[in-house]
């Protein structure tokens, strides 16, 4: 850990240049960690929620634009029944929990991926929750649930096709802003700098399409211990990264 008169500093360097317009995080090593403190997998998504809580709190404070994190992927279905109904259970309850404070803090959440798996009950739930931040326009916080970059490309697909047949679409007029458009990150700026924490190096079906000139940072912390002064670091080196997007 480093001094708070360091921590400060870093704040304030990182916050003196142009932040990424969106931030998005692979929220990895939960079950690591547990598995260090000897504990179930459980235990370490517990404090999964907490190191989030922290970081859309610097989020807010650091008055970034976009932030999108993942939280379950369409394919952490194949996990223990017991794990993803405690995902399941955690996602929600933490946002009843925690959707007040958002609210007031000026984030304006929503649930990004598919709804097929998940119950018509759950999806209405999230929706109606979500709703309650959604006059506000400080930080837009995005959250990956049942989430697959595939997914998202096919149900796209299937969507334009849909239009096409009605009418409303037609394919002379189509270009790629119009495939983003059917994303569900539509309207959205793409992720300037993707963060994976737990020493993976791979996006795992995360934002494929979108991060087509994202910038990645990776760390070998666990996610429950990402600490501010790393997401500050991660910002810091992205400020310095030259982006060429294929020009000289
Ligand atoms: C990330 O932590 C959280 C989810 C995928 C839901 P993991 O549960 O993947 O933790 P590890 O990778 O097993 O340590
Ligand atoms: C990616 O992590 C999904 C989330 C963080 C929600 P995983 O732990 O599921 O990814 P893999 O299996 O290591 O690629
Ligand atoms: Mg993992």
């Amino acid at each position: 850990m480093i001094p708070m008169n360091k921590l400060e500093e870093l704040e304030k360097k990182v916050t003196a240049s142009p932040l990424p317009k969106h931030i998005a995080i692979i929220m990895d090593g939960n079950g690591r960690w547990a598995k260090m403190h000897k504990q179930k997998r459980i235990f370490g998504h517990k404090a999964g929620v907490d190191a989030l809580r922290r970081v859309v709190e610097i989020a807010g404070d650091i008055n970034l634009e976009y932030l999108t994190v993942y939280a379950f992927s369409t394919e952490n279905w194949g996990r223990s029944k017991t794990e993803v109904n405690y995902l399941l259970k955690l996602i929600m309850d933490s946002l009843n929990k925690e959707i007040e404070e958002l609210r007031k803090n000026n984030v304006n959440i929503r649930f990004i991926g598919s709804e097929k798996e998940l119950s018509a009950n759950y999806n209405k739930k999230v929706i109606e929750t979500c709703k309650k931040s959604w006059d506000n326009d400080g930080l837009k916080f995005n959250i990956a649930m049942n989430y697959g970059s595939r997914r998202e490309i096919f149900e796209a697909f299937l969507k334009m096709h849909s239009e096409i047949e009605k009418g409303k679409l037609s394919i002379g007029e189509m270009d790629e802003d119009t495939i983003s458009n059917y994303l569900y990150t539509a309207n959205m700026p793409d992720p300037e700098l993707i963060i994976r924490t737990s020493g993976e190096q791979r996006l795992s079906n995360f934002l494929i399409w979108q991060s087509a000139y994202a910038e990645f940072w990776f760390t070998n912390t666990l996610w429950p211990d990402f600490s501010k002064e790393e997401f500050l670091q991660a910002i810091a080196d992205f400020q310095t990264r030259e982006r060429r997007f294929g020009k000289r």
